[in-house]
């Protein structure tokens, strides 16, 4: 598997993953966007690669999942999310559960915090992780909805990301300074907030005051049936 591709949307600031196996062309899709999913079938379909899953993170609040129009455009392939999300898919995955395609696997990682059923997926012979919006580039996804709790982040944080070797490269579901990667040891010595104590975490994810998320009265519904509505 090559570093990944990362595809981007402008309109949210999402990173989509697609991951490759280049001896049996099977390939996964990780966080793709409705409003990309052609995009990102026609580039599948440039590298001959063969979709087997169209995988979610967590259900999403900013934007809708491409998973569904994925899943017809490129027959065959099926949308992959946790358990504990409370969303529709193919292929349920609970903590602990790996993810095949070719000679890879991604072990599923429950991560929850910034909503119940965050994964953070994890690829121990690339030293890659992708961590959705539990752990951004000196950020963290924000607690204040969608079962949110600053409490259960930091410990997910801590046990799940922070135990990695320091070397670990890790993907977040999003970025909006322009970044692209950071590493365990990057986020354990510089991030701003997971640098604090417990209290001080929660105190600080308690007193951001961030604007109502526009699209998640269109986007958690739509995410509930892989963004098919
Ligand atoms: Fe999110």
């Amino acid at each position: 598997m090559p570093i990944p591709f990362q595809l981007f949307d402008t309109v949210s600031s999402t990173y989509t993953y697609l991951l490759g196996d280049t001896g049996s062309k099977e390939a996964v899709l990780i966080d793709p966007v409705l409003e990309h999913a052609e995009r990102d079938a026609a580039l599948i379909q440039q590298l001959g690669f063969k979709l087997i899953y169209a995988m979610n993170t967590h259900m999403h609040a900013d934007h809708i999942t491409g998973t569904g129009k994925l899943k017809s455009l490129l027959p065959g392939s099926q949308s992959v999310i946790s358990r504990a999300s409370g969303a529709k898919a193919d292929v349920y995955l609970d903590d602990g559960a790996v993810v095949k395609f070719g000679q890879h696997e991604l072990l599923a990682t429950a991560t929850p915090g910034h909503t119940d059923g965050c994964i953070t997926y994890i690829c121990h012979k690339q030293g890659i992780a992708f961590t959705g919006d539990t752990l951004l580039i000196r950020g963290c996804g924000r607690t204040d909805f969608q079962q949110g709790s600053p409490e259960r982040l930091y410990q997910s944080i801590y046990s799940k990301i922070f135990t990695l070797p320091d070397n670990y490269t890790l993907y977040p579901a999003h970025d909006y300074k322009g970044l692209t990667a950071t590493t365990v040891w990057e986020e354990k010595k510089y991030n701003p907030r997971l640098t604090k104590s417990l209290e001080e975490f929660v105190e600080i994810m308690k007193n951001l005051n961030l604007p109502y998320p526009k699209m998640i009265d269109k986007a958690v519904p739509a995410n509930k049936v892989c963004g098919l509505y």
